[in-house]
């Protein structure tokens, strides 16, 4: 087990370029990615068969392009995410280069909305059903083209564990995935239409531990047996952890791939021919590589609470107020003289008319302060491990324009999209004509 690097609470570079003069280049709020973490994270997964990246993580298409450059596949969850993965340079047909039998991109989703179906059937895109009218749905347009297809299955195993009750996609508090006990039925459905198993796929949670993502392999090998020697691939899914506070320790892959290859292996044997072993992360290939970088724009001492209130908001990062999630930060000192001033207990949160704004927030402590060095109005805000769920969540809440998104490579800093202008924000509005 290693333990991740240590985040410090003052800072000057990301990826080992200066955070002011980013600040200065790009503006703030922005979010700055170190592309070599990725390829960290993309190597740790080496002993998986697949790597499919969840790309709702963290889908700008020039973080796409990386991940496929370093060999991951992708999954596509709407028709957006498909448009995405095509325009990023994923094939919708052949195999991913070097990985024969891989398909690039994958629809998984637990319902077709009708966009979304016509586009798979149009780029003729592997699918994971998650329900059963997905498979129907899925398996007329099929047969009316005289297609023979195989499909795989999305199933809630009727457990879960998520770092929240809203990440938790398993058990019947969730909406995920086809029920346990209702395989049979949908293997018979899938038939009807002329359609084989040839995968099954479990997702439990996103930020679950391995303690409950190893119970996993158990119920993936029943439901396997069960629909027997069509299936050629298994899926552990995603919901890997990753490290946000000091000290958390990093995953141990080795031992997690072990379980499931053991899995594999068993299955293997049982069906007599090879089965492909996947995996499914998002978080863990990309939060560590985010940043989102803010300014200070006020301080205020409230009664005995310190406020720092910065120019990034829940429009920009949306996981302290959705989840109560811990973020690490950092303070950049743009004046040498501020870093004098020592370490103190502040609040922090951004620009929105609403209480819930608030960066420093967990579960069960709406305002909790975090020791922070002192900062003055102009000093940087560096807020960690938002390269997963950060920027994708975002909105145009009080009109705020979306932040710029900036990737390092080599030291060297690309913009990888612009920040949105007013023109964006009201682009479609319409004021009709009255008299
Ligand atoms: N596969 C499926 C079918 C999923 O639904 C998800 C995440 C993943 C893979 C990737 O999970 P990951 O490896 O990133 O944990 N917005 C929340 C997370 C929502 C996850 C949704 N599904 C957050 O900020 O924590």
């Amino acid at each position: 087990t290693t333990t991740a690097a240590q985040f410090p609470i003052t800072l000057d570079t990301i990826a080992g370029l200066s955070i002011a003069e980013l600040a200065e280049q790009f503006g703030t709020p922005f979010y700055a990615y170190d592309a070599a973490k990725i390829v960290e994270r993309i190597d740790d997964l080496a002993p998986f068969d697949v790597v499919r990246f969840a790309q709702k993580a963290c889908s700008n298409l020039a973080i796409l392009a990386w991940v496929r450059k370093h060999g991951v596949v992708v999954d596509a969850v709407s028709a957006g995410e498909v448009r995405r993965a095509l325009a990023a340079g994923y094939d919708a047909t052949e195999p991913m280069p070097g990985q024969p039998g891989t398909r690039q991109i994958v629809y998984t989703a637990d319902l077709f909305d009708r966009e979304a179906l016509d586009l798979v059937v149009e780029h003729d895109l592997p699918v994971n059903c998650g329900s059963p009218q997905m498979i129907d749905q899925y398996g007329e347009r099929c047969q009316a083209l005289g297609r023979e297809r195989g499909v795989t299955l999305r199933i809630n195993p009727g457990f879960g564990h998520g770092h929240s009750q809203k990440t938790n996609t398993g058990g019947e508090q969730s909406k995920h995935g086809i029920w346990h006990e209702q395989v049979a039925d949908c293997v018979e459905r899938a038939a009807k239409w002329g359609l084989s198993i040839e995968g099954l796929h479990m997702h439990i949670g996103s930020g679950t531990d391995l303690e409950h993502l190893g119970q996993v392999c158990g119920a993936m090998e029943k439901i396997a047996l069960e629909v027997g020697p069509s299936v050629h691939s298994i899926s552990a899914g995603g919901g890997l952890p990753t490290p946000y506070r000091d000290g958390d320790a990093r995953v141990e892959i080795a031992g997690y791939h072990k379980l499931w290859d053991a899995t594999r292996d068993r299955l293997a044997e049982a069906f007599g021919h090879a089965v492909s072993l996947e995996i499914e992360p998002g978080r863990y290939l990309t939060a560590e590589s985010g940043s989102l970088v803010a300014e200070v724009r006020t301080v205020k001492q409230m009664g005995s609470n310190l406020y720092y209130l910065v120019d990034a908001g829940f429009n920009n990062l949306a996981r302290p107020i959705l989840y109560g999630s811990y973020h690490p930060m950092a303070i950049c000192h743009t004046d040498p003289a501020h870093a004098a001033g020592g370490e103190q207990d502040a609040i922090v949160g951004g620009p929105l008319c609403e209480s819930g704004d608030i960066f420093t927030q967990e579960e069960g402590g709406f305002v909790s302060a975090r020791r922070l060095p002192h900062a003055e109005v102009g000093d940087l805000l560096v807020i960690g491990c938002a390269g997963a769920y950060g920027y994708v969540m975002s909105s145009n809440y009080n009109s705020k324009p979306m932040a710029p998104e900036v990737m390092i490579v080599g030291g060297k800093a690309e913009l990888i999209r612009e920040r949105q202008t007013f023109e964006d924000i009201v682009r479609g509005e319409n004021v009709p004509q009255w008299d």
